[in-house]
């Protein structure tokens, strides 16, 4: 078997795969919560970004491959680590003796497989079009103030960002001890960074469907 099979069938081949995927999933939640931002300096604005974006096919397809890639391959290596973990315990514990685990770190699986469903459906929302009442192409201005003038969406998409966050803040600190980085002295350190990144992230982008909602953002 060549080595790089040998290493995707370990354990540890799957968990480092998760984390650097994971890792990638978490600089692009970054810079897209970044361009987001932009709806607030006006149509033009993020239209003009959007434009730019779409003007650089080669780039964003190369962007949109290797996204797609890491995310098939971090469910992938998510579900088989889970399979793993329940085939070597077939009979359940007695008592579930959790200790240290947080809730957050109980329900990665659960967080995981609803922001892949969130995934599709924004998509579909922003991105294709075809779940969004008055969708128009290349104008995400419009696609982002009609689509969050829907109250269910609105809900929708602020209770996938807590998920998100839940997710985030988890995953984004466990990538750290997966790849072997966590030198007792930094530990608080990358805790704090990360909290940090996934609360920026996470309060930006409900800031959008809440401002809105509230009417200050508006056709
Ligand atoms: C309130 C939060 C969000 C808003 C307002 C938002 C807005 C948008 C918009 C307007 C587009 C279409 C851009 C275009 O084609 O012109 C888009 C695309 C996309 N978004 Fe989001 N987004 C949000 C959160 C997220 C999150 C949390 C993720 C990842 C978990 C995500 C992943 C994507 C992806 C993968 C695309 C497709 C990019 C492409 O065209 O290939 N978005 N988003």
């Amino acid at each position: 078997m060549s080595w790089t099979l040998k290493f995707w069938d370990s354990t540890v081949g799957k968990k480092v795969l998760m984390a650097l995927t994971g890792a990638a999933g978490f600089v692009f939640v970054i810079g897209h919560m970044a361009g987001n931002m932009q709806v607030y300096l006006g149509r033009d604005q993020i239209n003009a970004y959007a434009h730019f974006l779409h003007e650089k096919a080669g780039l964003l397809w190369v962007v949109r491959i290797a996204l797609l890639a890491a995310v098939g391959l971090h469910v992938l290596s998510a579900l088989q680590l889970q399979l793993i973990k329940r085939a070597a315990r077939p009979v359940r514990y007695q008592k579930p003796g959790i200790i240290q685990a947080t809730p957050a770190s109980r329900t990665m699986i659960f967080t995981g497989l609803l922001l892949a469903w969130f995934l599709l459906y924004h998509l579909a929302h922003f991105t294709w079009g075809n779940a969004h009442p008055a969708f128009r192409e290349l104008d995400a201005y419009n696609n982002i103030v009609t689509g969050f003038q829907h109250v269910p969406s609105s809900v929708f998409y602020i209770v996938c960002m807590v998920l998100l966050g839940l997710h985030l803040g988890h995953g984004g600190n466990a990538l750290f001890f997966s790849l072997g980085l966590v030198h007792p002295k930094y530990r608080q350190a990358v805790r704090a960074i990360t909290y940090a990144l996934m609360l920026l992230v996470v309060i930006a982008n409900i800031s959008i469907p809440v401002a809105v909602l509230a009417g200050v953002l508006k056709i």
